[in-house]
């Protein structure tokens, strides 16, 4: 049984968990940098007020994904402009649960929540280029490729090259899975 839904207080702890334990190989893989990481308090204090802004005025959301109960993974959205656009991020924490088609049920469970919750126009998602893991999964739910630049995506990121990926509103309404 899967789900994805809302982040709760309780869930803070483990998001953190996920990011205080990643290797500074394993971050590279995802584009992100140690040495760029806030501190796991600073990490703290954004995860509480992100869960207690209003939606029309949070600027990030996530949500978490559970197998049989478990919470496996995260789901998030950042730089989110209300009503229009939003850049997505996606975890699945244990190496043991991805590549067996997890990641892809769990965001047709999620994307679905962004577009509802936030009135978005236009779903983003900027993988490093060189981490087929992303770029394969949001191919596969039928994303748009836009381009491949050279950008820093975000404040735990080094410049790289990306892949822009989108999913329209319009695209999205198309989808069998919603
Ligand atoms: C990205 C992630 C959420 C995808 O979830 P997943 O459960 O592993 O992916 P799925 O099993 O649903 O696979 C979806 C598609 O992507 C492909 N894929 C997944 N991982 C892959 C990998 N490491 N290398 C190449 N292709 C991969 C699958 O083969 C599948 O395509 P196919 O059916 O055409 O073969 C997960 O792999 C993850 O958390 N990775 C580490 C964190 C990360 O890199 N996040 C991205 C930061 S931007």
């Amino acid at each position: 049984m899967l789900i994805a839904r809302e982040i709760d207080s309780k869930d803070i702890e483990l998001v953190l968990d996920y990011w205080y334990s990643r290797s500074q190989s394993q971050l590279k893989e995802m584009g992100a940098d140690l040495n760029r990481m806030p501190s796991r308090f600073e990490f703290k204090k954004k995860l509480d007020l992100q869960i207690h802004t209003d939606y029309q005025l949070k600027k990030e959301f996530t949500c978490i994904w559970l197998k049989k109960g478990e919470a496996i993974g995260h789901n998030n959205i950042t730089n989110i402009s209300f009503g229009n656009h939003a850049f997505m991020h996606l975890h699945i924490w244990d190496i043991k649960n991805r590549r067996s088609g997890l990641g892809l049920q769990l965001l047709q469970k999620s994307i679905p929540i962004f577009f509802k919750k936030f009135d978005l126009q236009t779903l983003y998602c900027e993988p490093f280029s060189k981490n087929p893991a992303p770029n394969n999964t949001l191919k596969k739910l039928g994303f748009t490729f836009e381009k491949k630049y050279i950008t820093i995506p975000g404040i735990i990121n080094f410049e790289q090259e990306v892949n822009r990926w989108n999913l329209t509103k319009y695209n999205y309404a198309l989808k069998k899975w919603i």
